[in-house]
């Protein structure tokens, strides 16, 4: 079972969009997700749709209590159906939620001096469970980045199409290169430019400049298909679905091709699932 995480070390590049809508579309094929909010922002579990309990149990404390205390599967909730029309409902999508407590995982695992192993070792007694893991880091280098980083054995980059977005790649790839020997096997699924503008059948100036800027910086064979610039996306966070459920699934191409990167990887009995 892939466990994959979204990386950037800057807001806005697309982790949680990526993130969100990769586990939406596995989930609809019929593909059992665990997602993980690792953002102490929270914006996943927001997405989500989750209001979270007095007394539910979030990655803090997965992170932070040891397995005799909490197992990681009582910290899981169920992404509940939409209420509203389009109805999606996200049978198979299950959360490991974030509030802005989260923050204070960074001086344990800070303390603990295994941050790259420690949510790794969380999630092992889950994976017979769930068809794919899904993390959303935090924009920063912090502890709870390095910890998303270790847990995953795919990663994904998705960058702005803008200058910010390339000096985020940028970090990125160096954040890897730092933590890479201590962590073999694992794959850096490629680069997804986010929010790629184009006017008519041209993209803007600044979009084919940054995604070849990108493509320099991190290999062409590394490039992905970008996401592009569309409220659709927008209307569909906040109603909490996907574009393909708006009827834009067209919008989702970008998705369907880290799917197949993916395929592979998947247990053959969801491998079958896949007809893109
Ligand atoms: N295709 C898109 N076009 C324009 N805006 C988008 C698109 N997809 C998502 N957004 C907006 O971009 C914002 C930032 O994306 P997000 O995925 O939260 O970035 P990050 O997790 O890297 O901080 C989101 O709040 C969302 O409203
Ligand atoms: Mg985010």
């Amino acid at each position: 079972m892939p466990i994959i995480s979204t990386l950037g070390l800057a807001g806005g590049q697309g982790k949680t969009t990526v993130a969100l809508m990769l586990g939406r579309y596995l989930g609809r094929l019929g593909i059992p997700v665990l997602f993980i909010d690792a953002d102490p922002q929270s914006s996943l579990t927001a997405f989500l749709g989750i209001d979270l309990q007095q007394n539910q149990p979030t990655l803090l404390e997965v992170i932070t209590l040891s397995d005799s205390k909490l197992s990681a599967v009582d910290a899981i909730v169920q992404v509940p159906p939409t209420t509203e029309k389009p109805i999606v409902d996200n049978s198979n999508l299950f959360l490991i939620p974030a509030d802005d407590g989260l923050e204070a995982a960074n001086y344990k695992l800070a303390a603990g001096g295994m941050s790259l192993f420690a949510l790794r070792q969380r999630l092992e007694p889950l994976e017979r469970e769930f068809g794919a893991i899904i993390i959303d880091p935090p924009p920063e280098r912090s502890h709870l980045a390095q910890t998303a980083l270790g847990a995953a054995d795919k990663w994904l980059i998705p960058a702005e199409a803008s200058t910010k977005g390339v000096q985020s790649l940028v970090r990125t790839l160096a954040l890897i290169e730092e933590f890479k020997s201590a962590l073999p096997g694992r794959e850096l699924l490629g680069v997804v430019p986010f929010r790629a503008k184009w006017v008519g059948r041209q993209p803007t100036k600044i979009t084919s400049s940054s995604i070849e800027a990108m493509s320099t910086v991190a290999g062409a064979d590394l490039m992905l298909s970008h996401i592009l610039e569309s409220d659709v996306f927008k209307q569909a966070i906040d109603k909490q679905v996907s574009p393909t459920d708006l009827g834009a699934g067209h919008l989702e191409y970008p998705i369907e091709q880290i799917i197949q990167k993916l395929k592979l990887s998947l247990a053959p009995k969801y491998q079958k699932l896949i007809k893109l």
